[in-house]
């Protein structure tokens, strides 16, 4: 019963939070990726998913995400921008593990898959490094 509960409360905030998208009262998050050689792949994605997701679901290049957001295959390392990094969460002991393993680590390397989207992050800059092409 507590199953069924859980499952109808999720229903009933996904079909509100779509009528706010709807309505256009939701905003729609974005995330510009930029590729070593500079090229730029403006995204526009709803809060909710990584910004992981956002790159593989509009064909963003560089990031394979192989592992599908489990956080154990670094396919999907980011620099994220200077100015953003602070406003992302704290990076976890799992992903921290990852990163510790890349020989091409920045001070500003962040696994995407680790990312959530989330209002506060419109406008978001990361770069995809050239190792991951
Ligand atoms: S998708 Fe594998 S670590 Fe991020």
């Amino acid at each position: 019963m507590i199953g069924f509960c859980l499952i109808l409360k999720a229903a009933i905030v996904a079909a509100a939070k779509n009528e706010l998208v709807a309505k256009g009262e939701l905003e729609m998050i974005n995330i510009l990726f930029i590729e070593h050689d500079g090229t730029e792949h403006p995204v526009e994605v709803k809060a909710g998913g990584s910004v992981m997701q956002a790159a593989v679901s509009n064909g963003v290049p560089g990031i394979d995400a192989d592992c599908g957001g489990s956080c154990s295959c670094a396919t999907c390392h980011v620099y994220v921008d200077s100015e953003w990094i602070d406003k992302l969460e704290t990076i976890g002991p799992t992903e921290e593990a990852m990163l510790s393993l890349s020989t091409d680590r920045q001070e500003t390397s962040r696994l995407s898959c680790q990312i959530p989207v989330a209002e506060n992050l419109d406008g978001l800059v990361v770069k995809t490094p050239e190792f991951q092409f």
